[in-house]
């Protein structure tokens, strides 16, 4: 199959392409902008040829778009590219809502005038809100996003939908919790915490650090994306958690813990506005029509990942900084 795999050189987007081109015969068309958070890096390990190719474009430009369906003719779609962190679409939500909802909107355009058979659009468990005890969101919970975040995936998914109502698209809604592992750019609660503990640097906790979330290995994330593009039912929404909800004091002290590092590095901060309590949903429906379980437990998958940020603190220095564009400069730059 040929797939075009939009953000693939982002934390999940580049798990997936590693997955697909390590595990399967598909071939890949990987779009990307390479925003601060896209990173070629992250796939140093695929080698471009027949089987993978990267194209560096944005997915809000529409001639783009149909100008690299009408050359690849892809028969599937996965789609992952997005402004992805909630604190930046706080400070600056314009980006994000032109990524996340009018980018979407111009990939499902081009997607539909040349009849792609499968399309995945990746979204996230944020577009329930937050979900109070003892209840787990499943796939009709209602759409309460509080960030302008989940607002645009919110939107993004109805639109999505709409493709599969309106036009008979094929399309498929994955809505994943929290994701953690390797190669996650160190902004988000996990990865920032490890690298700031592994630096001796402060770890600031929002508010009173017991807001709940549910946290997803990356590899388990994108093994339920590949049964949902083999197997899932068009026009159908699947909700993809690790089963494991963990307050996130609790999440940095285990950190601390693997680190080797005093608890007196949490530093509480104000908290984020619009801050949701509490994340949880339920795998029901993923797991009886696809047979998906999530394989990694938290303490293996955190410990996993502990590693790879001590073994990768380079990667770590040059996200942080921007330098790994000369990655691509030196690769991609010359054509
Ligand atoms: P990320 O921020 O690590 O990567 C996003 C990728 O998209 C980057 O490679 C970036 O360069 C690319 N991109 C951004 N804007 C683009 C544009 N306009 N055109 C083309 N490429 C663009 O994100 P991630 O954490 O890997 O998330 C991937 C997807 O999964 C997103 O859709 C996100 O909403 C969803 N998701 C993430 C999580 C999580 O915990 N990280 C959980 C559930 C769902
Ligand atoms: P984050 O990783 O940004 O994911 P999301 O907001 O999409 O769930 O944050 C996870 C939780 O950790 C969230 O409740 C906010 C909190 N948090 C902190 O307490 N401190 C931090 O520095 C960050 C980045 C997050």
């Amino acid at each position: 199959m040929k797939i075009l795999i939009t953000g693939g050189a982002g934390f999940i987007g580049s798990a997936f392409v590693r997955m697909v081109m390590g595990s399967t015969e598909h071939r890949v068309l990987n779009v990307d902008k390479l925003t601060y958070a896209g990173n070629l890096e992250n796939l140093a390990e695929v080698a471009e040829g027949e089987r993978y190719r990267f194209l560096r474009a944005d997915i809000c430009e529409g001639e783009a778009m149909e100008a690299a369906f009408a050359e690849y003719q892809p028969e599937a779609v996965v789609h992952f590219a997005a402004e992805s962190h909630v604190d930046r679409s706080i400070l600056s939500p314009e980006p994000v809502v032109g990524t996340n909802f009018m980018g979407s909107f111009r990939l499902l355009e081009a997607a539909r005038r040349h009849g792609v058979k499968r399309y995945v659009h990746v979204s996230t468990d944020e577009v329930y809100g937050s979900i109070a005890e003892p209840h787990d969101a499943d796939e009709d919970w209602p759409l309460v996003a509080s960030s302008p975040y989940s607002a645009s995936k919110a939107g993004s998914d109805l639109l999505a939908l709409s493709y599969w109502k309106t036009y008979g698209m094929p399309v498929m809604v994955t809505r994943a919790s929290n994701n953690y592992g390797p190669y996650q750019f160190p902004e988000k609660l996990i990865p920032l915490m490890i690298s700031n503990a592994l630096e001796d640097q402060p770890l600031p906790i929002y508010g009173d650090g017991m807001q709940v979330r549910d946290w997803l290995y990356v590899d388990d994330h994108c093994r339920a994306i590949q049964a949902v593009l083999e197997s899932g039912r068009a026009g159908e929404v699947y909700n993809v958690g690790g089963s494991r909800a963990l307050a996130n004091v609790e999440v940095v002290k285990r950190i601390l813990a693997i680190t080797g590092k005093p608890e007196s590095l949490m530093v509480g901060v104000k908290d984020r506005p619009g801050h949701d309590r509490r994340y949880a949903i339920t795998s029901e429906k993923v797991e009886r029509e696809t047979g998906w379980r999530a394989r990694v437990e938290f303490e293996k998958g955190l410990e996993e990942t502990v590693r790879w940020y001590s073994e990768n603190r380079e990667w770590v220095a040059r996200v942080k900084s921007g330098a790994y564009r000369e990655y691509y400069e030196k690769n991609y730059g010359q054509r």
